[in-house]
């Protein structure tokens, strides 16, 4: 097993390992967590992955109890997070206990926010079993409700107490959510390093879960040690994510989240190229690696409805946006840019009007 520490204030421990949700509590020990536990799931995991966390809390003599909801984005709104904040209330939770997040993102970040408010403030733990969730959701303390009016547009900063990724879990993923995860591991390569690229470029999905796993939970942990409330440097982190949030929004969310990405990673990708940041090398690898893990490159909105939509995005302060630009593997920045300029860099990375 892996063990990676996020040196926040409230600092905490990633595990990562094959076959650990069996031994779930003996990890909850060892962090302190004592009191009642409530496990929150979604109708796809809760089938698969609940049985085997309730039995090894209860073995340890927790009090638990569960709250399920139905799968999908279209959950992760404010009907949801006031039936699992009314959960926890008549489960007669108080400030001393603490709620797990079972299953992927919409679940952790769901959750996280119904913790981080309940009695302003309790414990909550993540145990991720989407690739996209062991990398990246689970990790940071961000947490979020979808609004109407756009996506994660209502949350709050909460670190969790511990992460257990058991890379057991993934087995059962289709390989279209798996694919959704590899979105966000090619952007932690992009913006983190040549080695975590290169491993991607030489094996094959799924072949080297543990090891992708660890190297972005390092990475993030490393930013989020640095900035924990996205002031300066985490804003790296949402590499892609501009256009990624106006595609997601555009197709009613039918477009997953990790697909919006892959799609915004290789727009960002073209604008750089046309820019004259990156050589065209660079910009066919990119393009090349995200399509090798069973990601489209190619956005079905036009840089115009893309730049529209960017409207209600929360990286927009007033007339200007914040966009990541790539110039290396590495080696990336940010840039505010005004709004009237988005649609221009959207469309030196649309897909058509690209020299190759
Ligand atoms: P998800 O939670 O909806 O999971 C995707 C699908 O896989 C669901 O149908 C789920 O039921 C199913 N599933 C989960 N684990 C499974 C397993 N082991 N086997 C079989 N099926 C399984 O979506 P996601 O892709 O994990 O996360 C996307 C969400 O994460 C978005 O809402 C996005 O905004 C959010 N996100 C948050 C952060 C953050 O920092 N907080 C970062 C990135 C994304
Ligand atoms: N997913 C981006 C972040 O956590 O900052």
């Amino acid at each position: 097993m892996t063990e990676i520490k996020i040196n926040v204030p409230d600092s905490y421990k990633v595990y990562i390992g094959k076959g650990i949700l069996k031994n779930c509590a003996d990890i909850l020990k060892d962090n302190n967590i004592d009191g009642k536990l409530v496990v929150v799931s979604d109708s796809n995991v809760a089938p698969l992955y609940l049985d085997v966390v309730i039995n090894s809390l209860k073995e340890a003599g927790y009090d638990v109890s569960h709250f399920i909801f139905k799968a999908g984005e279209e959950s992760k709104n404010i009907n949801t997070l006031s039936d699992i904040l009314e959960f926890f209330a008549e489960s007669g939770l108080t400030r001393r206990d603490t709620v797990i997040a079972l299953g992927g993102g919409v679940t952790g970040d769901m959750t996280g926010f119904a913790a981080g408010t309940y009695m302003r403030g309790i414990s909550y733990v993540q145990i991720p079993t989407t690739l996209l969730a062991c990398v990246d959701s689970s990790v940071g303390g961000k947490t979020a409700i979808d609004l109407k009016a756009g996506k994660n547009l209502a949350g709050l900063f909460i670190q969790p107490k511990a992460v257990i990724c058991d890379t057991d879990t993934l087995s059962t993923l289709p390989d279209s959510v798996y694919s959704d995860g590899m979105a966000e591991v090619i952007k932690t390569a992009i913006l983190s390093d040549k080695e975590l690229f290169e491993a991607l470029e030489k094996k094959a999905p799924r072949e080297n879960d543990e090891y992708v796993i660890a190297k972005c939970v390092e990475y993030k942990g490393k930013i989020v040690a640095e900035d924990e409330f996205e002031l300066g440097v985490r804003k790296l982190l949402n590499l892609g994510h501009t256009p990624a949030h106006s595609i997601e929004k555009l197709s009613k969310y039918t477009i997953p989240h990790g697909h919006a990405v892959g799609m915004g990673l290789c727009i960002m990708t073209r604008s750089a190229c046309a820019e004259g940041l990156i050589d065209e090398e660079l910009k066919d690898r990119i393009i090349a690696l995200t399509e090798r893990y069973g990601l489209s490159s190619k956005s079905p909105y036009s840089p115009k409805e893309l730049a529209d939509a960017a409207f209600y995005d929360k990286k927009r302060s007033g007339n200007t946006i914040s966009v990541i630009k790539i110039r290396a593997l590495g080696d990336c920045f940010t840039e505010k840019c005004g709004m009237d300029e988005i649609e221009g860099i959207f469309s030196r990375g649309n897909a058509n009007g690209c020299k190759n």
